[in-house]
C-alpha cells in the first residue's frame, strides 16, 4: 500500500501535535480537521474529522474513548481508497496517547503463513512478510512509543526494531526476558533506547551497554502479569506499544485480554509445521474460540492483512 508522502508527513505531525498537547480533547475533531487537512493545497482530498453521526465511523475499541467525545473519520465517496485505508490503519496509532486508559494502547503485528505459522520449527522467520509488510511494520514503529519482543525473538533475530524504511522517530525497544544476561546479540542503535522488563523477583539488571533501563514488574499473580507490565510501561511514559512477537509473548498478552488491535499479515505460503502465531488454552467447541471484532482487511501486494479487536 503506497501511503502518499504528504499524508505520511501529516500522520507524523499529528502524533507530534498530540504529544505536544495542542488539542483540546473535547474539541479534537475540529482541531484535527484544521491541522491535518488544511495544509493540503493543490490536492483534492476531502477527508476530515468531524462530529457528525453520519460519517463512516472508526468503530474499533481502540478509540472508543475518543468516539465518546464524538470524533469520527469521514471520507467522501470520491475519496481515494489508499488514503481511506491509510487513515484507518494509522490514525488510531497516531492519536493513541489521547486514550484515557491506565495502560498503553497495544497493537500486535505478525507475519504468518496461510496455515498460521510465524516461523519454521528451527525459528527462521525472515521473511514471511513481503516488502510492503516491512514498510507497514516500520510505519507502525514510527507511530508507537515502544516495540516489545520476547526472549526467543531476541535470541533468534537480534532485532534492531528501529525505523528504517520510512521517515520517523525510533520507538523505545523493549525486551521481555527473565533469562538473558548478556545482551551482546542486540545491536546498539543510534537514537534508540532499550528497556528491559524483568520480574521483580529477578533482580539481575542486564548489560548496560545495550540496556538503558531495567523495569521490574510484579509477577506474584500470573493472571495479571501482562497488565502489571503495561502499567509499568505507562508509568514510564509509554502510551502505545507494538508487540512484534513472538508467539509466546503475544499469547500471554492475549490470554490476559491486553490487546487492543491484533494484526496479521497472511502470506501465500504453507509451512505445514512450525511455530504457531498464538498458542492459547485448549478449546473443544468453535464457539469457545477467540474472535476478532470490527475486522478490516488491507491488501499488501500479493498478501492480505487482517486487523481486528480480540474479544
Ligand atoms: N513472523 C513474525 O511476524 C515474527 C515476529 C517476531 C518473532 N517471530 C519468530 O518467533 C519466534 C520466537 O517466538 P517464541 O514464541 O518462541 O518466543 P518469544 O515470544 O519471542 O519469547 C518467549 C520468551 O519470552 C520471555 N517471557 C518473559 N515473560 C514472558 C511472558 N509473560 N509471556 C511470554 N514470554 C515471556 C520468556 O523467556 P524468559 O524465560 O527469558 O523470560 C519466554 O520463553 C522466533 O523464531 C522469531 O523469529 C516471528
Amino acid at each position: 500500500m503506497n501511503v502518499p508522502e504528504f499524508l505520511w508527513q501529516q500522520l507524523l505531525d499529528l502524533k507530534q501535535d498530540v504529544e505536544n498537547n495542542i488539542f483540546n480533547k473535547l474539541d479534537i475533531g475540529y482541531n484535527i480537521q484544521q491541522g491535518f487537512f488544511d495544509a493540503q493545497n493543490g490536492t483534492t482530498l476531502s477527508y476530515h474529522f468531524h462530529s457528525s453521526l453520519e460519517a463512516n465511523r472508526i468503530t474499533n475499541g481502540a478509540i472508543q474513548e475518543i468516539l465518546k467525545q464524538k470524533l469520527y473519520l469521514s471520507a467522501a465517496s470520491t475519496a481515494d481508497k489508499t488514503i481511506t485505508q491509510s487513515l484507518k490503519l494509522y490514525v488510531p496509532l497516531a492519536i493513541a496517547s489521547l486514550l484515557i486508559h491506565s495502560t498503553p494502547f497495544v497493537i500486535t503485528h505478525q507475519a504468518q503463513s496461510i496455515d498460521g505459522k510465524i516461523a519454521t520449527n528451527g525459528g527462521s522467520s525472515k521473511w514471511i512478510g513481503n516488502h510492503a509488510n516491512l514498510v507497514h511494520a516500520h510505519r507502525i514503529r514510527a507511530l508507537v512509543d515502544a516495540v516489545l519482543v520476547g526472549t526467543n525473538t531476541v535470541l533468534n533475530d537480534s532485532p534492531r526494531l528501529n525505523v528504517r524504511h520510512v521517515k520517523g522517530k525510533n520507538p523505545i525497544r523493549v525486551v521481555l526476558s527473565n533469562s538473558i544476561q548478556d545482551f551482546s546479540m542486540l545491536p546498539v542503535v543510534d537514537n534508540m533506547q532499550t528497556f528491559l522488563l524483568r520480574a521483580e523477583t529477578n533482580q539481575w539488571q542486564g548489560d548496560t551497554n545495550v540496556i538503558n533501563k531495567t523495569i521490574y514488574y510484579k509477577d506474584d499473580f500470573p493472571k495479571t502479569r501482562m497488565r502489571n507490565i503495561l502499567l509499568e510501561l505507562k508509568q514510564n511514559g509509554i502510551q502505545s506499544i507494538l508487540i512484534e512477537g513472538g508467539s509466546k509473548t503475544i499469547s500471554s498478552f492475549l490470554d490476559e485480554n491486553c490487546v487492543d488491535w491484533m494484526q496479521l499479515h497472511i502470506a501465500p505460503l504453507l509451512f505445514g509445521s512450525g511455530i504457531p502465531c498464538v498458542s492459547l488454552g485448549n478449546i473443544t467447541e468453535v464457539n469457545e474460540s477467540r474472535r476478532l471484532n470490527n475486522v478490516f482487511f488491507t491488501q499488501l501486494d500479493e498478501a492480505v492483512m487482517i486487523t481486528g479487536e480480540p474479544t
